[in-house]
């Protein structure tokens, strides 16, 4: 199916859904004995304005434009019956994709570096300080955080975010065209090959950032993580260079 097909599906879809429960009910991280990760009541702002127009979390939410959020921390890519994901959603669920503070940090800051082709029309949220109140007020809906692994002192500092001058590096299209060799067994020129992704006539930066993923093994596909953690930073913007090219 066709990007720009899909945007146009949803962007005109009327914003209207309610947030239901706001408060955190004084369940604070620190009671739970979990490093805090940000500020919930912070939180509850950030998601009223930026994804309540998709989205319900809390007792009785329903789905809506987007699926309900409601335990959304260790629940799997994909995973609520009934709702109409994106192929590319369901593809990811089916690697084995589970929202955890690193993939939803990663899919809150560039929804297309984890799941590129998503129905979910949104830019990310690029402030880092904004992103983890969110996902504070995300995990206060989830399962009590002092029962979440990564809610471990430490998982704050492993956070997922490419350092700018990675994602600034502008590839050398032609180095690129001589590494796609070793892609082309399985990525197809045209993009049509059955089962495997087209990859050609994508934006550099979503390019590259979806191949940072996998190198950082936040995507969860075993072949695609080795092939892009034998690939260095330049290495992976001339193949961003390459494939952009000829798509056009
Ligand atoms: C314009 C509507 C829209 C906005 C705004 C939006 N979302 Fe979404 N969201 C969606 C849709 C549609 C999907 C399903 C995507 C797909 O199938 O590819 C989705 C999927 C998701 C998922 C994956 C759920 C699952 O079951 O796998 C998460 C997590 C998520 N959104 C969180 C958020 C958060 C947090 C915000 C606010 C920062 C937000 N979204 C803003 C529409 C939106
Ligand atoms: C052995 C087969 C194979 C080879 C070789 C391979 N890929 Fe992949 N690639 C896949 C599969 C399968 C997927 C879908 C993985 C998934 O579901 O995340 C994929 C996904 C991708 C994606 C994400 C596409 C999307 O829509 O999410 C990118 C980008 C990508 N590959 C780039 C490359 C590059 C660059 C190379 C060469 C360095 C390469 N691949 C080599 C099989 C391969």
């Amino acid at each position: 199916m066709n990007r720009s097909f899909r945007r146009a599906r949803h962007m005109g879809v009327a914003a209207a859904a309610i947030i239901l429960a706001v408060a955190t009910q004084g369940r604070s991280d620190q009671q739970q004995g979990a490093a805090p990760i940000g500020d919930a009541e912070a939180g509850a702002a950030v998601f009223a304005e930026d994804c309540a127009a998709c989205h319900q979390i809390g007792k009785g939410a329903t789905d809506q434009v987007g699926p309900q959020l409601t335990g959304i921390f260790d629940r799997p890519a994909g995973a609520i019956e009934g709702f109409d994901y994106s192929p590319a959603l369901q593809r990811m669920g089916a690697d084995g994709l589970i929202w955890r503070l690193k993939t939803l940090d990663a899919f809150l800051a560039n929804p297309v570096a984890m799941v590129s082709d998503t129905a979910m029309i949104f830019d990310g949220i690029a402030d880092s300080p904004r992103r983890q109140d969110l996902l504070a007020f995300l995990r206060a809906h989830s399962a009590q955080p002092g029962d979440i692994p990564e809610s471990a002192p430490t998982a704050k500092a492993i956070l997922f975010e490419l350092p700018p001058e990675t994602a600034a590096l502008v590839g050398d299209p032609e180095y690129g065209q001589y590494l796609a060799q070793e892609c082309a067994t399985c990525h197809q020129g045209d993009g049509s090959a059955e089962g495997i992704p087209a990859i050609t006539g994508w934006p550099a930066p979503d390019f590259m950032a979806a191949m940072h993923a996998y190198k950082a093994k936040l995507r969860p596909h075993p072949v695609m993580q080795m092939m892009a953690g034998r690939l260095d930073d330049e290495q992976i913007a001339a193949l961003a260079a390459y494939y952009e090219q000829i798509g056009e």
